[in-house]
């Protein structure tokens, strides 16, 4: 089986290409994928994102699989916030942005700010992935992965990327941001997602 992401973000690939290898699925990368017309993510869901992104990008790529991701954090005390606005949450509040700063520690910022008085017991939350599987315009089927943590009260650890040091993960006594690649694709939100839907490549082949 093959599948094709719709992506251009070369270290996304490179790990599901690895995760796929082992499931005998092969990944690619759609073509031309930075000159094709951007998905609107205005979806009330990470699903209805990322089926808007794999349906729209499976019609350039006729008659393959195609892969779209759609992810970001849900936090319990902010009612799910900032969720399908996780990327853009900081440019949403453009008065908090200051120049020359960042998205992702803009982003961090605003969600210390929005937790200041909220104590730890109430500060859980999770990463939410959903994938989307589309053929020629129309989904065929979606993989969504959760990791629950904790939101820190400071960063911790310089990997990662995005809410990532502030994400503490009580299982492995660790934030996102102090973890190795493989630890966190063994217990990450994404790494969820692209096991259940390898499963599914796999009761799908013939
Ligand atoms: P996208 O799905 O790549 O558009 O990611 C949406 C946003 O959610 C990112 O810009 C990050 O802010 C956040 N996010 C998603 N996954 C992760 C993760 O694994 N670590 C940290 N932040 C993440």
């Amino acid at each position: 089986m093959r599948i094709v992401i719709a992506t251009s973000n070369a270290g996304k690939l490179r790990d599901f290409a690895a995760a796929a290898a082992v499931y005998g699925v092969d990944i690619a990368a759609l073509a031309h994928f930075k000159s094709l017309p951007e998905a609107v993510e205005d979806g009330a869901t990470f699903e209805a994102n990322a089926r808007k992104k794999s349906e729209l990008y499976s019609r350039y790529a006729p008659g393959e699989l195609v892969l779209a991701d759609d992810s970001g954090l849900a936090v319990d005390a902010l009612g799910g916030a900032p969720g399908v606005y996780s990327a853009r949450y900081a440019a949403m509040e453009a008065e908090t942005v200051t120049a020359g700063e960042d998205v992702d520690a803009a982003n961090n910022a605003l969600l210390l700010c929005k937790l200041a008085d909220v104590a730890d017991a109430e500060r859980t939350g999770r990463f939410v992935c959903v994938l989307s599987l589309a053929v020629d315009g129309r989904e065929v089927a979606s993989f969504r992965g959760e990791a629950k943590g904790v939101i820190l009260h400071e960063a911790r650890g310089g990997g990662g990327f995005g809410y990532d040091p502030l994400f503490y993960f009580p299982a492995l006594g660790k934030s996102f941001a102090e973890l190795t690649a493989e630890e966190k694709a063994a217990v990450s939100h994404r790494g969820a997602a692209l096991r259940k839907m390898l499963e599914w490549t796999r009761s799908e082949s013939p």
